[in-house]
C-alpha cells in the first residue's frame, strides 16, 4: 500500500509558532504538551496544505504571529503516491494566502488533487445536535478527498449564488439576468450533489465491509425544506420557481447549500443527535476511519488525519482500536493530547513531538 506524508514541514511567524523545522517519517505524530502549548497551531498549519481556510477557519491575518503580524509562511515536502512535492502556503501581512505548488503558483483548489487531509477537532463534537452547516462542511470534507473538482465547483456555485442574492436583495426583475445565474449554479450545484451521493456510497460500503471498532453510521442526505436538488434540470427548475419566495427572503432557498447530513447509529437504529456524547464521538471516528480506507483503495494511500485531542475522550479499549486502525492503514495521523502517557500503546509505531512554550513562543522537539 502506498503512503501519503509529510517529510518536512517548516512553519514561520504562524501563529505561537516562530520557526519549527520538522524531518519526519511515515509514521503516525503524536503531538503533547500542556495546553496554550501551540500543539492546535500545529495541525492547523498541516490543514493549510488542503483548499480551504484550515481547521479553525480563521482568516490569513488571524494566523500571523503576533504582535509582529508580519506574515507567515509554511512548506512541507508531500510524499503521495504520484511522488514528490513541494508544497509552500504563504500570507504577506494581512493578504490571502498565496499556494505554490513544487515552486510554482497555483489556485489554492489545485491542492485537492495533491493533498488529501481529514480532520476531527474538539468543536465537532457537537457537529450532530448543532445546525446544518457544521455537517455540511465535514460531509464536503469528505467529498474532497474522493472528488478533487469539488472545490472548484463550490467555489463557483457560491459566487454565482452570492450575485443571485445581490439581484435578490436589490429587487431585480430582470429574467435574463436570473436565468444565466440559475444555469451556472443548476450546472455547479448538480455536480455537487453527484459528488456527495457517490461519496455517500464509497463511505457506506467502506464502512459495512470491514471489522471494527467503531460503530457503523448510516447516512443520507436530507433537506427540511425546498426541493433536493437531483438533476442539473430539475435544480434549474427549482431556482426558477423558488424566484418569487427567493426575492421575499432575500436569498436563495433551494440548491445544494441547504443540503443536511443525517446520520444514525446503526446498530441502535437511533439518530446520531440522540446519541450519546461519545457514541456521537465514535460515530465520527468511525466515519473518518471508513475514509481513509475508501481512498486508500482508490488513490492508493491514505490521506493525512488530524485529530486534535481525540485520545482524551476514548476509554482505554477504543484508544488501542483507533491506534490499531490508524497502523493499519498507514496513515500519518497527526494526534494531540496534553499528556504523553496517553500515546503510550503507539509505542515505536508513532514519532512524538513534545510542544512547549518557555520563551513566549512554542517551541517543538522531537522526542523518542
Ligand atoms: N496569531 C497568533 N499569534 C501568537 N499567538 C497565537 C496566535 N494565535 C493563537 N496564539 C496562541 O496560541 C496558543 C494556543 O495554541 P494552541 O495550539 O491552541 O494550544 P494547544 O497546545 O492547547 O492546542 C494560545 O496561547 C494563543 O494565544
Ligand atoms: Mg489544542
Amino acid at each position: 500500500m502506498g503512503k501519503m506524508f509529510l517529510s518536512h514541514l517548516t512553519l514561520s511567524h504562524f501563529r505561537s509558532h516562530h520557526l519549527v523545522r520538522l524531518d519526519l517519517d511515515a509514521r503516525p505524530v503524536a503531538i503533547f504538551g500542556n495546553n496554550g502549548a501551540g500543539k492546535t497551531n500545529l495541525i492547523e498549519a498541516v490543514s493549510l496544505f488542503s483548499p480551504g481556510r484550515g481547521l479553525r477557519r480563521a482568516s490569513a491575518q488571524d494566523m500571523a504571529r503576533r504582535p509582529e503580524s508580519l506574515g507567515w509562511k509554511l512548506s512541507g515536502i508531500l510524499n503521495a503516491p504520484s511522488g514528490l512535492h513541494e508544497i509552500s502556503v504563504t500570507s504577506e501581512a494581512g493578504a490571502s494566502r498565496q499556494v505554490q505548488i513544487d515552486n510554482k503558483s497555483t489556485p489554492q483548489t489545485a491542492l485537492a488533487s495533491l493533498t488529501r487531509v481529514l480532520w476531527l477537532i474538539p468543536a465537532m463534537d457537537r457537529l450532530w445536535i448543532e445546525g446544518a452547516e457544521g455537517r455540511r462542511r465535514f460531509l464536503d470534507r469528505m467529498v474532497l478527498s474522493f472528488f478533487p473538482g469539488h472545490a472548484e465547483a463550490s467555489l463557483t456555485y457560491e459566487k454565482t449564488m452570492r450575485e443571485r442574492n445581490k439581484l435578490l436583495k436589490e429587487q431585480v426583475r430582470d429574467a435574463h439576468w436570473y436565468a444565466v445565474l440559475e444555469t451556472q449554479m443548476a450546472k455547479t450545484g448538480a455536480v455537487i450533489h453527484a459528488n456527495r451521493v457517490a461519496a455517500l456510497s464509497r463511505l457506506h460500503a467502506a464502512q459495512s465491509s470491514s471489522q471494527t471498532h467503531f460503530p457503523t453510521a448510516e447516512l443520507e442526505l436530507t433537506q427540511s425544506e425546498g426541493t433536493m436538488p437531483g438533476t442539473e434540470a430539475d435544480l434549474l427548475e427549482a431556482l426558477q420557481e423558488s424566484r418569487f419566495r427567493d426575492m421575499a427572503a432575500g436569498r436563495t432557498l433551494v440548491g445544494p447549500h441547504r443540503t443536511d447530513l443525517y446520520g444514525v447509529y446503526a446498530a441502535k437504529s437511533v439518530p446520531a443527535s440522540d446519541c450519546s456524547t461519545g457514541e456521537q464521538k465514535a460515530l465520527l471516528i468511525s466515519l473518518i476511519l471508513a475514509n481513509a480506507r475508501a481512498l486508500s483503495a482508490e488513490i492508493g494511500a491514505p490521506p493525512l488525519l488530524l485529530l486534535d485531542e481525540v485520545a482524551a475522550h476514548l476509554d482505554a479499549g477504543r484508544r488501542e482500536a483507533l491506534y490499531h486502525e490508524i497502523c493499519a492503514l498507514g496513515a500519518q495521523a497527526w494526534m494531540t493530547g496534553t499528556d504523553a502517557e496517553l500515546f503510550s500503546g503507539l509505542g515505536s509505531r508513532a514519532q512524538y513531538l513534545e510542544v512547549g512554550d518557555t520563551s513566549g513562543a512554542s517551541e517543538v522537539f522531537l522526542r523518542d
